[in-house]
């Protein structure tokens, strides 16, 4: 009797609430009911981490000094350490759980970029750029490319010689760009002192960088807005293009449903986050221009990995590294137009299925090797022999599986053809079915005109 009149009483106030700040209306539109699936949420989880960083970033903010400056007085004994460093070392060490504050935002930062990454690598597998979702993907790779830009102008402010060293290889690889690189020059390196270096950093990271990835994740989420979540990935070129009428009729709203739900996995998130955080928290590196300090080498962090190893290639310079990387960034945002097929299944599209494990591959290798031999000559004969076999063996078993299932499929729809008395649609004297066709007829037909 309690528990009914508490009910009642609560269901009162929350639609109250509902009512009066008009939340249906500005919440997103409904999804269909099978997306209540990790997989289809993982740009959520992206924008998850970034709100994450946001926060905990304006709290280091509270405590942080961007100064290049000597602080005098660290951990108790007098020290020469930069303003930048100790008052990272402050936080660590005196603010209540400052710690497990910076902890939490340094890790952060890489699940924000591994999550990216998975909500990239998701996309392209499943051919989510496809029509009508250009843009969205375009805008996402703006996303990835700023994200990446946080992570590295965020690496600096500690400023630790480690964090220092990996910079200045950063900035030699950018500002080699040809055309680019001297314009970009004088904006990143500022008067040329390492406050000036230091100044530009911090602005880019806490101000102009976040600046732009609010911005762009507002047209991101406004292009998914205005086209709706991606159908699951088909062979078939029509019908997955829109929901079927069952689906459409087994909408979700989006709140309250879809909002808890992901606030579900919000609360998980950052329950890990704090987890590995207060048992593993982040040790701070000496600081920039500690002579006493053992020479160590210079490593960035592990999602730049890849870059730095490859600058080791023997007769790699750094022209071409960047050129290298231009290049991928070109294919990333360009996908949608040239990946012209109408199927979205990863097994219709062999080609860019071989590119994209390609690019894994190439990723996963390169920064396994640069976190095991950084700054280690890498010579011509161990490159091929390290990454050769990858391409291969990766366009063998691309090449294999799609033969497989070219011959299953055709010999699939012969078999549907007989049962249903349909013309041939394969060998010769091929004709197109005039008849009434199954569900399924869209891929039938269009095997018929022989897009396969
Ligand atoms: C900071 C990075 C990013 C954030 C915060 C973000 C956020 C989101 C969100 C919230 C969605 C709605 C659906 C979902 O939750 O999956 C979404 C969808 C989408 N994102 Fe991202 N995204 C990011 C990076 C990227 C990247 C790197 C790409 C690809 C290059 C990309 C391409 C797309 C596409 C094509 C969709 C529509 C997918 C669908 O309808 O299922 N995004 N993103």
């Amino acid at each position: 009797m309690l528990g009914r009149q508490f009910n009642r009483t609560l269901n009162r106030t929350w639609g109250f609430i509902e009512d009066r700040a008009g939340i249906p209306k500005w919440a997103l539109r409904p999804q269909p009911d099978f997306t209540f699936k990790p997989s289809y949420w993982t740009g959520a989880f992206v924008a998850n981490a970034f709100l994450y960083q946001v926060v905990s970033g304006l709290l280091l903010l509270l405590y942080y000094q961007p100064s290049y400056t000597f602080c005098g007085q660290a951990a108790g004994q007098l020290s020469s350490s930069p303003a930048a460093w100790c008052s990272t070392y402050y936080i660590i060490n005196s603010v209540p759980m400052g710690s497990l504050l910076l902890s939490t935002h340094l890790y952060g930062a890489y699940a924000m970029i591994f999550l990216a990454l998975i909500h990239f690598y998701r996309g392209y597998y499943l051919g989510v750029y496809k029509k009508p979702r250009e843009f969205s993907w375009m805008v996402g790779t703006l996303l990835m490319l700023f994200t990446l830009g946080m992570g590295f102008t965020g690496y600096l402010l500690p400023y630790t010689q480690l964090s220092y060293n990996a910079t200045q290889v950063g900035l030699v690889l950018a500002l080699r760009l040809p055309t680019v690189g001297p314009l970009l020059g004088p904006f990143i390196l500022a008067d040329g002192t390492g406050q000036g270096l230091l100044s530009r950093m911090f602005a880019a990271h806490v101000l102009l960088i976040p600046l732009a990835l609010g911005a762009l994740l507002y047209a991101h989420i406004a292009l998914f807005e205005s086209h709706g979540i991606a159908p699951p990935a088909s062979s078939d070129p029509l019908q997955r293009r829109r929901f079927t009428a069952q689906e459409e009729k087994n909408h979700v709203p989006f709140w309250p449903h879809i909002f808890f739900y992901m606030t579900k996995w919000a609360l998980l998130y950052i329950g890990l986050l704090i987890g590995i955080a207060a048992l593993w928290p982040w040790q701070l590196p000496t600081y920039v221009g500690n002579l006493a300090a053992v020479q160590q080498v210079t490593e960035p962090d592990w999602y730049f990995l890849w870059e730095f190893k490859f600058v080791d290639f023997a007769g790699v310079t750094p022209v071409l590294a960047v050129g290298l990387t231009n290049v991928i960034l070109v294919f990333v945002l360009l996908l949608p137009f040239l990946d012209r097929s109408p199927r979205t299944h990863p097994r219709d599209r062999p080609v860019f299925l071989f590119l994209g494990n390609s690019l894994l591959g190439f990723f996963l290798i390169m920064t396994v090797w640069g976190g095991l031999t950084p700054g280690i000559q890498i010579l011509p004969a161990e490159v091929a022999l390290r990454l050769v076999p990858i391409f291969l063996v990766n366009a063998v078993v691309v090449g294999l599986f799609y033969w497989r299932y070219t011959r299953s499929y055709r010999a699939r729809l012969r078999a549907r053809e007989r049962s249903l008395r349909l013309p041939g649609v394969y060998g010769a004297g091929t004709t197109e079915s005039a008849g009434p066709l199954p569900p399924s007829a869209p891929a039938v037909r269009a095997q018929g005109r022989g897009e396969t």
